[in-house]
């Protein structure tokens, strides 16, 4: 099993970090291969708490050597402020290779982000003002600036300058501040020398670490039902983190992808705008809510809260071809006196099979509930399945029943070890 994908199933902050964390162990190479740092992935090691945006979850293990595939779109300013994070805490970041393919994000592109979701008034989509949607716009316009091109200074401060100043007259003729080009041209100089020696054509690194058997773990940022194409559009990013995007965003080929694991949470949480089938607007979200900490990583805000969507997870094993998927955030469920599940869709009455094309649609979708006993119990010391209450076996059990592929790995904490691996009654050896 060379290459092991990890995709969030839902809308992003599945606990991806935390899974890739784990399975990091025996990865030598750890690839981010899409989106930029609108991604936010905590690992928490001994309680300390390390939020990633850029760089690969990965990278706390010092055998890892990280990769940012071609498909990343990169905040030089971020990457640096993590690598000298990581670096003053003690991790070497000097095996990061960053793909001479990969996209370069400019304060432009974050301006743009800025006017456009102003400009969308109260039909906002909650972007994370990142500049992503800009950046990813540029390369499909063939007029972006990219990686590798930080190794011709000249050329490089060149293309700053020209695109700078063409984008500085959209910014202002829609109503933005100007941006100081010079200055920019400098920075970014700047930064444009740092990234050099990280530099790597990371698709025949990648290629020649698989034709010596080394073992590659492919990281996605946001999620399923974030992405471009298979998302609920438009409130959704600019990438696509589903597995056919793992492929092209890594220069991997598709045979290439072996082990492909989904991540979920026992619950639902969306950031931003867009349709929320399962949310919930009582108690229960709330205690959802606080619990479970739901606050971004990046941005800070309040993620909405529902129960578990079940139509969502099998429409997302089939976008992804997924082998298997990782629960995480059981144990927030501990306090509840009963837990649902959805099973399925209603429109107008009518039972719904697939999965809706479009938003307006899914705002109309009524959710099909299961509900099951709560557990009471305290579950975040629990590592072997056999010690988990009947209650939450029986939830595992309902899940993956109704989503029709294995859970691997159950989470019941925020630390580093607070996992336990599930054995799927039957397949225990
Ligand atoms: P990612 O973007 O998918 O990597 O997820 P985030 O890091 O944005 O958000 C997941 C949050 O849940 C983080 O604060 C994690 O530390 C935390 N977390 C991950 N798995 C578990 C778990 O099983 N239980 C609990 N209580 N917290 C978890
Ligand atoms: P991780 O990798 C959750 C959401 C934003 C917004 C939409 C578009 O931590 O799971 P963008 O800035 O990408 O153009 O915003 O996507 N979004 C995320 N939500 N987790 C993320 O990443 C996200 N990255 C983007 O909130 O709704
Ligand atoms: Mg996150």
């Amino acid at each position: 099993m060379p290459v092991t994908v990890v995709i969030g199933a839902q809308w992003g902050d599945e606990g991806k970090a935390k899974v890739i964390d784990l399975l990091s162990k025996e990865h030598t190479y750890v690839v981010r291969y899409q989106g930029g740092h609108n991604a936010g992935h905590t690992v928490v090691v001994d309680g300390e708490k390390y939020a990633l945006q850029l760089v690969p979850s990965g990278i706390l293990y010092p055998h890892v050597i990280p990769v940012i595939g071609n498909g990343v779109v990169v905040d030089m300013p971020t990457l640096f402020n993590e690598v000298d994070m990581l670096e003053s805490r003690g991790n070497s970041c000097s095996d990061l290779k960053v793909s001479t393919r990969a996209h370069l994000i400019f304060p432009w592109h974050q301006s743009h982000d800025a006017i456009s979701e102003a400009m969308r008034g109260d039909d906002k989509l909650g972007t994370t003002l990142r500049g992503i949607g800009p950046a990813y716009a540029d390369k499909m316009r063939r007029v972006g600036i990219r990686a590798g091109d930080a190794r011709d200074p000249e050329r490089f401060a060149r293309l700053i300058r020209e695109r700078a100043t063409v984008e500085n007259k959209l910014i202002s003729e829609a109503g933005g501040d100007e941006l100081d080009v010079e200055d920019m041209v400098e920075r970014f100089s700047t930064y444009g020398a740092r990234l050099v020696p990280y530099l790597s054509d990371t698709i025949s690194l990648l290629h020649n670490a698989l034709a010596e058997d080394a073992h590659i773990l492919l990281e996605g940022a946001q999620a399923t039902f974030l992405d471009l194409d298979h998302g609920t559009y438009p409130y959704v990013t600019s990438s696509n983190p589903t597995a056919g995007g793992a492929s092209v965003g890594s220069g991997l080929g598709p045979r290439d992808l072996s082990r492909i694991v989904g991540i979920t949470k026992a619950y639902t949480t969306r950031v931003g705008a867009g349709p929320f089938v399962t949310e919930l607007f009582d108690d229960d979200g709330k205690m959802l809510s606080e619990v479970g900490r739901e606050f971004g990583t990046v941005t800070g805000r309040a993620r909405r809260c529902g129960w578990l969507d079940c139509v969502m997870l099998r429409h997302a094993v089939r976008l992804n071809s997924l082998t298997e998927l990782s629960l995480t955030k059981l144990d927030i469920l501990d306090g509840f006196d009963t837990v649902k599940i959805c099973t399925g869709y209603t429109l107008d009455g009518e039972p719904v099979t697939d999965y809706p094309d479009q938003y307006d649609v899914l705002e109309r979708i009524e959710p099909v509930y299961e509900e099951l006993p709560g557990w009471k119990t305290p579950i975040n010391e629990m590592r072997e399945p056999g010690d988990l209450p009947a209650e939450a076996k029986a939830f595992i059990a309902v899940v993956e029943r109704e989503v029709g592929v294995r859970i691997n790995v159950v989470g019941v904490g925020a630390e580093r070890g607070d996992y336990l691996i599930w054995e799927t009654p039957g397949t225990a050896s």
